[in-house]
């Protein structure tokens, strides 16, 4: 078997090397030419643990191969993945799918009969609908399969939700001369080593499928708020977050996964996701006051965290030196996008503080998202020379570790805003600092 796969973005990568792994042949299309040159000599563009090596080890075993050839590309394959980006649109909230047409609209040009042709992008109800419809009507005198097959990696532990997954999506268009069998069977052929580890998978038709996708991560994103919320609660009540997640994450139907309280959720899909569903579910006349409310929460919940800062330092942070530690939406990831960082870095520059900021892997991705004037230190200890403050905002492993006594001894002040909980508040008084974190007395 056979696949190409549209896009050598995150999803398009990943996808495409696990595929690979699974002993599929795979063509991943890149048009950016020095994104493809980068992939072609080895080098991966973005940071997700593990990813390096099997695109490596598939690259050496002949089954990834990198082509800014469509055309070719398509000739030769069973199957065509489609993984390019949808981005929010401006104005609506809408995604755009600008890139997901066109390409749809590439495949059908260079199509044989029975090619099956697969949406792996997140992208609204009735995308695959509007997929089938362009191929048959570029091409009425080929005969087409199409399916939706959304994906639900995380970010740094993307290659163990590819190979282990919980669950697969899998919608079908059954109305396809076949009625969808030759679409089963080639998805089935794909994901058949799932199938000897019995991982579940879910068979569906296409707008489920699609639904399914920002259901769950809609869901996921409400779990968050609300665990945030009820932080927020503790702080004013008495109470320990930790003890109540637990608590609560103890009953398996509520479940302990993300009831993690923190400076708010980012990201490259939450964000984009929960206004993406809000707006399909306004335009369908059944809006959806819960992720409405989810996406309005998390908002306000980033702009406070700025807002705890300065009332933590005494009101203002002017002349300040504040260290910043982490700076990605979160751990194990160089991806800066809709990061709790941006706007709280942003307000404290506003407010007159210099900012001494690290992250093992973020500071080139965000370097120009932020003001010029955030220095940028060598490590975290680095960070936290002559700080008066510090925040720690992603909860890298490096930062558990830092020793108290020496990051007390570099700075100036003692005043540390712990947003992710990754220090005992009690150690933490009593190494000297002035700690605060989240829902925690
Ligand atoms: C998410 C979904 O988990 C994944 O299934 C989907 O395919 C893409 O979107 P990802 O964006 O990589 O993955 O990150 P995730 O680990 O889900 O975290 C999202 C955000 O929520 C981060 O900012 C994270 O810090 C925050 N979060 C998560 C919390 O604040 N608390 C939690 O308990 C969990």
């Amino acid at each position: 078997m056979r696949i190409a796969m549209i896009g050598g973005g995150y999803v398009g990568l990943v996808s495409g090397a696990c595929f690979a792994e699974f002993g599929t042949e795979v063509v991943i299309v890149e048009t950016d030419r020095d994104k493809l040159d980068a992939l072609r000599a080895g080098s991966i563009p973005i940071y997700e643990p593990g990813l390096d090596k099997i695109v490596s080890a598939n690259t050496e075993a002949g089954r990834l191969t990198f082509t800014e050839d469509l055309a070719s590309a398509i000739e030769t394959v069973d199957a065509v993945f489609i993984a390019v980006g949808t981005p929010t649109r401006r104005g609506d909230g809408h995604a755009d799918l600008t890139y997901v047409y066109e390409a749809a609209r590439q495949i059908a040009r260079h199509a044989r009969t029975g090619l099956l042709v697969v949406t792996k992008s997140t992208v609204p109800v009735g995308t695959g609908r509007e997929v089938a419809r362009i191929l048959r009507s570029e091409r009425p005198d080929l005969a087409f399969s199409v399916a939706s097959n959304p994906e639900f990696l995380r970010e740094g532990n993307a290659i163990g939700d590819f190979m282990r997954p919980d669950r697969v999506i899998i919608g079908i268009d059954g109305t396809a001369r076949d009625g969808g069998a030759h679409a089963t069977a080639l998805m089935r052929q794909l994901y058949r080593p799932l199938y000897l580890i019995e991982t579940p998978i879910v068979m569906t038709d296409l707008e489920t499928a699609e639904l399914t996708k920002y259901a769950a991560n809609a869901f996921l994103a409400m779990k968050v708020t609300f665990i945030n919320e009820m932080a927020d609660l503790c702080e004013r009540l008495g109470g320990n977050i930790h003890d109540v997640a637990r608590g609560m994450g103890l009953d398996q139907r509520i479940g302990r996964k993300f009831l993690h309280a923190g400076p708010g959720y980012g990201g490259s899909c939450f964000p984009k996701d929960t206004r993406a569903l809000t707006a399909i579910a306004r335009d369908a006349g059944a809006p959806s006051r819960l992720v409405e409310t989810t996406v309005a929460v998390n908002e306000a919940r980033k702009a406070a965290m700025a807002e705890r800062v300065i009332a933590l330092c005494g009101g203002s942070v002017h002349g300040k030196t504040i260290a910043v530690l982490g700076l990605t939406f979160k751990p194990d990831t160089d991806d800066m996008r809709e990061a709790s960082s941006l706007p709280l870095i942003h307000r404290l520059v506003e407010e007159g503080a210099t900012i001494r900021a690290y992250d093992p892997e973020g500071m080139n991705a965000a370097r120009p998202l932020l003001p010029g004037a955030v220095e940028y230190a060598l490590s975290a200890q680095d960070a936290a020379l002559g700080a008066d403050a510090l925040i720690v905002l992603t909860e890298w492993n490096v930062f558990r570790a830092l020793a108290p006594a020496r990051l007390l001894s570099a700075m100036r002040g003692r005043v540390i805003a712990d947003f992710r909980n990754i220090w005992e508040p009690a150690a933490m008084r009593e190494a000297g600092f002035s700690y605060h974190s989240i829902g925690r007395p």
